[in-house]
């Protein structure tokens, strides 16, 4: 194993400084490998457009290419594989797109085809790898090779499925919806299937001026230039034509990558919010747990729990397991307890006098029904973590400077900090099993600095500094992987002075150890990770290097913030996945 301090046995790398540099840093006898940029080709059968460096690549070739913005990824063992030290898929999402980066010309003559090629840029990707010669390599053409857009059709299950609330002009059924938008976290079920997040759905939407209660509970507002303007060129995205079409997103969407010609399902019996990763545990008795964080100022943790067993057989064998079951949404008590409350129509006041006629509105509601419920308003929970062993979970809880201010939630218990610009993580046990509808809490770890003068920005980290936790991983050894996500309009200043480009920490759960592992190029922040089974080789994801330039409509701009990975006159900065090996082939951490 490496040198440095042999504390614990999960860690044993040393640890990597911070850095404001245009590149990735891995700790010493670590090796890192840049593949699957955005633009690459996925390796669609006779489909293989290459990607042109000044950005002229049509809307049909980004269908066939890597999207934009890489976020969440897992590593997934083909059916049927030989080896899984040497091959597997890789599936991940696309979040994002900067317009400014996207066209040869930015945002300037918008057109239909860029609203196309945007939403092609949008969704997840489906590639194959192989490791041969030292190297993991794309493997192209593959039968496994898929692209899924902001257009491709997806099936609806749950309790949602053909409600009134989900029909429109295009679907008057409300069982056949196209696309997936905002695809931040992820997680990966036992039963080998990917489940994508769609986050922040609603700025894609054009509002009325003056937007109804539930439209303004979920942000719904006029577009104005900064956003997509895809409702310019495709109606579906105008809520005030369609009005519907918003509850047609903002689910967690299950994808079988081992089958290309597979159908998505929205999974509308989870809930409806900007979601942010959905991690599975397993109780005792096989049923799944999904553990689900929305990253919004102010918003809710949630739970659902399978009604059935899980099933050997694969996807197929458990094609519904997600659709019965309950939602929960934390409330966090000050004594450190907690309580899990049900989204059941019927229960409590969610009823139809409240206005939710049944279970589908709950669920379509699920802000206005956890409202009601008193949950707990968090400081934007990101990704949620969990030790099946330990039974530990986790969620970080990524900033709030509007904490504590104005007409805002004031501080509590879980959310302890005013003007929390640094963020926190908060980890809890479920009491009996992953189904238990009480816990006992406590907070990880408080990010921060201790050079810092603010008192409440030092936090209590054991370890390396770090702030604004987002990737949360607990891998097979049981690390626990923190990845951050400050802003890249407050980097570098405030609180965050010295805290350099975003990066990716590894803590011991037991100890709170925590060691800084990797740091990201300029502009960029580091979201989604996953290693092979053999422990061996970690992938993951640098997403939007060179912002806040990258935001702008001037593709020449991103590029002196940072060209990352191509470092190339004519090229722009690219989002890509990063492929981190010991070169002794050694565990990954140790
Ligand atoms: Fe897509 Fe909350 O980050
Ligand atoms: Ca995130
Ligand atoms: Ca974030
Ligand atoms: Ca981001």
């Amino acid at each position: 194993s490496m040198g440095g301090m042999m504390g614990g046995k999960l860690i044993g790398f040393e640890s990597v400084p911070l850095s404001t540099a245009d590149a990735v840093t891995v700790p010493k006898g670590y090796v890192a490998q840049v593949i699957a940029a955005w633009g690459e080709p996925v390796g669609l059968s006779g489909e293989t457009p290459a990607f042109k460096f000044d950005g002229k690549n049509t809307a049909a070739e980004q269908a066939a290419q890597m999207g934009m913005h890489h976020d969440g990824i897992h590593f997934f063992v083909q059916d049927g594989s030989a080896d899984a030290t040497k091959s597997g898929l890789l599936v991940m999402n696309h979040e994002y797109v900067d317009d400014g980066l996207l066209h040869a010309d930015g945002i300037a003559t918008w057109s239909a085809e860029k609203v196309k090629k945007s939403q092609a840029a949008h969704g997840v990707s489906v590639i194959e790898v192989e490791f041969k010669d030292g190297k993991w390599t794309k493997v192209s053409p593959s039968p496994w090779a898929r692209r899924i857009t902001a257009t491709t059709p997806m099936g609806v299950g749950g309790p949602a499925a053909g409600h009134k609330l989900m029909q429109t002009a295009a679907d008057p059924k409300g069982m056949k919806i196209l696309g997936t938008i905002n695809n931040c976290g992820t997680g990966q079920t036992p039963w080998g299937t990917f489940l994508t997040c769609e986050e922040n759905f609603i700025n894609y939407f054009n509002g009325p001026a003056t937007p109804n209660a539930d439209q303004k509970r979920w942000g719904l507002q006029k577009v104005d230039a900064k956003l997509y303007r895809w409702h310019e060129h495709d109606e579906r995205f105008d809520a005030v034509k369609h009005p519907n079409e918003i509850h047609r997103h903002g689910w967690v969407v299950e994808i079988d990558p081992m089958d290309a010609s597979s159908t998505p399902v929205k999974r509308t019996a989870l809930g409806r919010a900007a979601h942010e990763g959905a991690t599975i545990a397993v109780t005792r008795d096989q049923r799944a747990v999904v553990y689900m964080g929305e990253d919004a100022r102010f918003e809710y943790i949630y739970k659902f729990v399978s009604r059935d067993a899980i099933k050997a057989g694969g996807a197929r064998a458990n094609a519904t397991l997600l659709d019965h079951g309950t939602l929960y949404v934390a409330r966090f008590d000050a004594d450190g307890k907690g309580t899990w409350i049900p989204l059941v129509h019927g229960q409590g006041p969610l009823t139809a006098a409240n206005g939710f006629a049944d279970q589908g509105e709950v669920v379509i509601k699920t802000r206005q029904a956890s409202d009601l419920l008193g949950a707990t308003k968090m400081d934007r929970p990101e990704w949620t973590a969990v030790d099946q062993k330990s039974r530990k979970v986790w969620c970080t809880l990524t900033n709030n400077s509007n904490r504590g201010t104005g007409t805002n939630a004031a501080t509590d218990a879980a959310n302890p900090r005013a003007n929390n610009t640094m963020g926190n993580i908060i980890e809890w046990i479920d009491s009996g099993d992953f189904d238990g509808t009480t816990f006992a809490w406590k907070h990880f770890v408080l990010a921060g600095d201790p050079t810092l003068a603010r008192a409440e920005a030092k936090g209590n980290i054991k370890g390396d500094a770090y702030a604004c936790p987002d990737g949360l991983w607990a891998d097979a050894r049981g690390v626990l992987w923190i990845q951050t996500d400050m802003s890249t309009s407050a980097m570098g200043k405030g609180d965050l002075v010295n805290m350099g480009n975003n990066m990716m920490l590894a803590a011991d759960p037991a100890t709170g150890e925590t060691r800084r592992f990797l740091t990201g190029p300029k502009g960029c922040e580091i979201t989604g990770v996953t290693i092979t089974p053999d422990g061996r080789t970690m992938f993951l994801n640098v997403q939007h290097p060179g912002e806040p330039a990258s935001e702008r409509n001037d593709p020449a701009n991103p590029r002196a913030v940072s060209n990352w990975p191509d470092q190339r006159a004519d090229g722009r900065p690219r989002s890509a996945t990063v492929v981190v090996r010991k070169a002794d082939g050694g565990l990954i951490g140790t």
